[in-house]
């Protein structure tokens, strides 16, 4: 395994910096990809060869988005699918817009603020992970049908055929969804049908390479593609989710299906180094914060201070401790609390932001306002698009936790999400995480769950330059804002700036997490000099990365993963 890492070696601009970076070398070929024409890139192979699929039929850049979109929720059942949500980003080149829409998971109408909270006022923080409470209504299927319906130009049923075929002909099993049926094996394993789609008669999980074939999503995809988002939303497949709902006691109900709504939303922007920033708003986190960090930033020219020296990576944590305060101070629905999004981007307040983290050691986390931030687990997924006249799409998808709430609605092959945790039990309650939840961020009927995706499209004086987005919850923010930086200030290859080593700071818990390889000894002890407590751990990124250089269109899939960069030619 240790064979599969290696260092690159960087020269900086003023000095000489090794680059510590998990870059696996033998499989580059499919994590990095040119073209001219289109591109895509993925988590997981399918997608990719679904969207291309579409592109070689004469689909456009938001056929191509729901292609990906179905075949990935087949192909990352633990991660993403039909019985959850998320948001797009969508750069129309034609008239140099940048849309956002939101199909977020939204609460049923009948939850309750203290619905996961003991009579006595405790949190119950597995209730809000696991099973039929854990489940909020599901918006992907509206979002992608009311997003075709508008800009798509083949027929819907024609963009869901890969999805489908994929579903019945399986692929695969792979490492990551191994190891996500061992993870959640006891709870799997308590549902008959998902006993039986992912695990062997005996109840243990395949082996790798053995193919995952998912008949009942392949039939439920079916009815989607004949009758449209209401196959979805009404009729037998709504039946079964609410049966099944009822059944284990949740609160989904006909109505939340039924009245769901994707909403299309203003992106947040920020000018940073001249190049136009678009990202996601509220209720994501991830816009706003990837925009404060890197504009905080900005004035410092970490360049001639080289990547990855110790006062670089020490103007960096300190930025994303700022940012992530403000996260939990001021983030959550827009629709349900005066989110003031714009002030938060505002130049000037940046600039004052900016000055404080210019410390000569760690920002002490007790000095600042106390308020932790809602726990968000570790998987999602994001895919990037282009196209050959400039389109761009950026999209991060989840069921949020490894096979989201564990429930499947029954025959349908739909796990269904438990997004229902990205919000706080109570203001200042610590979850199974060690983390506190705020106070915009609290349960209320039809309200959406603050998130942190983030996908993000850069443009500069009007044309396309980079799109790209991650899964793993906060780390999202730090993630997408790291590859921005590595790429835009340190000018580094889009390969290497994927590539290189990330580290993560989120106010609190107070510490500095450094992914592994980690940096040079080095600087991590100048960083604990400073007063950073570094620890080590996976973050769980895995950016999908378009940008454009000379010659057309340059690809990265994170080679941390599993997924596929690939041109059309
Ligand atoms: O919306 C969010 O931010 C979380 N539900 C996303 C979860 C996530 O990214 C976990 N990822 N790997």
């Amino acid at each position: 395994m240790l064979r599969a890492f290696m260092l690159i070696v960087l020269i900086s601009c003023s000095h000489q910096v090794r680059i510590s970076s998990p870059a696996i070398s033998e499989n580059r070929k499919f994590h990095e990809a040119f073209s001219k024409n289109e591109m895509v890139t993925s988590q997981g192979k399918g997608t990719t060869e679904a969207a291309l699929e579409v592109f070689k039929k004469g689909g456009n850049i938001i056929d191509a988005f729901v292609a990906a979109s179905f075949a990935i929720s087949v192909e990352r059942p633990h991660s993403t699918g039909i019985g959850g949500g998320g948001f797009l980003l969508y750069y129309s080149k034609k008239e140099n817009k940048v849309y956002a829409f939101d199909f977020r998971e939204v609460a049923p109408m009948s939850a309750v603020t203290n619905m996961f909270l003991t009579k006595k006022g405790d949190t119950q923080p597995l209730l809000s992970q696991e099973g039929a409470l854990a489940v909020a209504t599901p918006g992907l299927v509206k979002g992608l049908y009311e997003i075709h319906k508008r800009f798509g130009k083949l027929s819907w049923e024609e963009t869901m055929r890969p999805s489908i075929r994929l579903a019945r002909e399986g692929f695969p099993l792979y490492k990551q969804l191994h190891e996500a049926l061992i993870d959640r094996k006891n709870l799997l394993l308590l549902d008959p049908e998902a006993k039986k789609t992912f695990y062997l008669d005996s109840g243990s999980v395949p082996k790798l390479g053995s193919l995952v074939i998912q008949e009942n999503l392949a039939k439920t995809l079916e009815v989607i593609s004949i009758n449209g988002a209401t196959g979805f939303y009404e009729g037998k497949i709504a039946n079964s989710i609410v049966k099944t709902i009822n059944k284990k006691r949740g609160l989904l109900s006909h109505r939340d299906l039924k009245t769901y709504k994707m909403i299309e939303r203003v992106p947040v922007t920020g000018i940073y180094k001249g190049l136009k920033i678009y990202s996601m708003p509220p209720p994501s986190s991830g816009g706003v914060h990837v925009i404060q960090i890197l504009k905080m930033l900005e004035p410092y020219k970490l360049k001639e201070l080289g990547p990855q020296t110790a006062e670089a990576v020490h103007l960096t944590a300190n930025a994303m401790q700022r940012a992530f305060l403000d996260r939990a101070t001021y983030l959550g629905d827009p629709d349900f609390n005066k989110i003031p999004t714009q002030s938060l981007v505002d130049e000037n307040y940046i600039e004052k932001l900016s000055q404080t983290i210019n410390t000569p050691n760690a920002m002490k986390e007790s000095s600042l306002k106390k308020i932790e931030l809602p726990y968000e687990s570790t998987d999602t997924t994001h895919f990037t698009i282009a196209d050959r006249e400039g389109n761009l799409v950026a999209s991060t998808q989840t069921i949020n936790g490894w096979f989201g709430s564990g429930v499947i609605a029954e025959g349908t092959g739909i796990i269904l999400n438990n997004e229902m945790d990205d919000f706080a039990q109570k203001v200042g309650a610590k979850n199974l995480f060690g983390a506190v939840g705020g106070e915009f961020n609290l349960i209320e009927p039809r309200k959406r769950p603050l998130s942190s995706m983030s996908p993000t499209i850069i443009t500069k004086n009007d044309s396309p330059v980079m799109a790209l987005g991650s899964p793993s919850g906060t780390r999202i923010i730090t993630c997408v804002a790291q590859t921005i930086l590595n790429s835009v200030e340190f000018e580094m290859p889009l390969y290497e700036a994927v590539a290189a080593t990330r580290i993560h700071q989120q106010w609190q818990p107070d510490v500095l997490k450094i992914e592994s390889p980690f940096l040079d000894p080095q600087v991590e002890s100048e960083l604990k000099i400073k007063g950073h407590k570094v620890i080590h751990e996976k973050l769980g990124c895995s950016i999908q990365a378009i940008r454009k250089n000379h010659h057309g269109w340059e690809g990265v899939s994170d080679p941390r993963g599993e997924g596929l960069a690939k041109g059309l030619n």
